[in-house]
């Protein structure tokens, strides 16, 4: 077999993320996939095939952490609460089975989202209609999400996914994605 290309190298070496190092540079963004929260097993199929594969960084697609804020019928990921937590270990164990980083996407869609299945009102950055069909108004959000919204735990969100766990990003309450 033909030797790696040396301008390549530097691909392959570790780097530190925080408390954590990737083993390699390969960092899979968040996407979505339609499994999320409806099909858990699969979902962390998927993405321990992606680690095995050689991806240092899996991450999921965007999770919904509050029913304030959620896509449906889009099927995203969800932790609004104590219970979508074994979903989410199932597939971070799958990730660390290959020795990968399992990296959480939080997001609140803000005038994003119509809630159509917790039928909540949308809060956003105005008081204005939501960006989608649905004839649903958003409220204008008052302040920083409290941190009833995780959960009503309070605990920072990477703590909550356990140890050799990345938070790739989390989307502040704008409404931007
Ligand atoms: C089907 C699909 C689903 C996606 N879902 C998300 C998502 O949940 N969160 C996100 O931040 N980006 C999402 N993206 C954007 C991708 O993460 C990525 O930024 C985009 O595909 C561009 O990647 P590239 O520059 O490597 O081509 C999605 C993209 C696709 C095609």
């Amino acid at each position: 077999m033909a030797e790696p290309d040396p301008r390549f190298g530097v691909l392959f070496e570790p780097v530190a993320i925080g408390p954590v190092t990737a083993r390699n540079r390969f960092f899979q963004v968040p996407h979505c996939n339609g499994m999320g929260h409806l099909h858990p097993t699969a979902h962390a199929h998927m993405r321990g095939v992606k680690a095995e594969g050689g991806w240092a960084v899996v991450c999921t697609e965007e999770v919904e952490f509050h029913h304030s804020s959620e896509l449906a019928p889009y099927v995203e990921g969800r932790i609004w609460d104590d219970a979508d937590i074994p979903a989410h270990a199932r597939l971070v164990d799958k990730v660390h089975e290959h020795d990968a980083l399992a990296g959480v996407e939080l997001v609140y869609s803000g005038h994003i989202a119509a809630n159509l299945y917790s039928r909540e009102p949308p809060m956003g950055p105005a008081h204005m209609p939501v960006a989608g069909h649905e004839p649903v108004q958003a409220r204008r959000m008052a302040s920083a999400i409290s941190p009833t919204c995780a959960g009503g735990t309070g605990r920072p969100w990477p703590a909550r996914f356990g140890p050799g766990t990345t938070s790739s990003t989390c989307t502040p309450p704008t409404g931007s994605r």
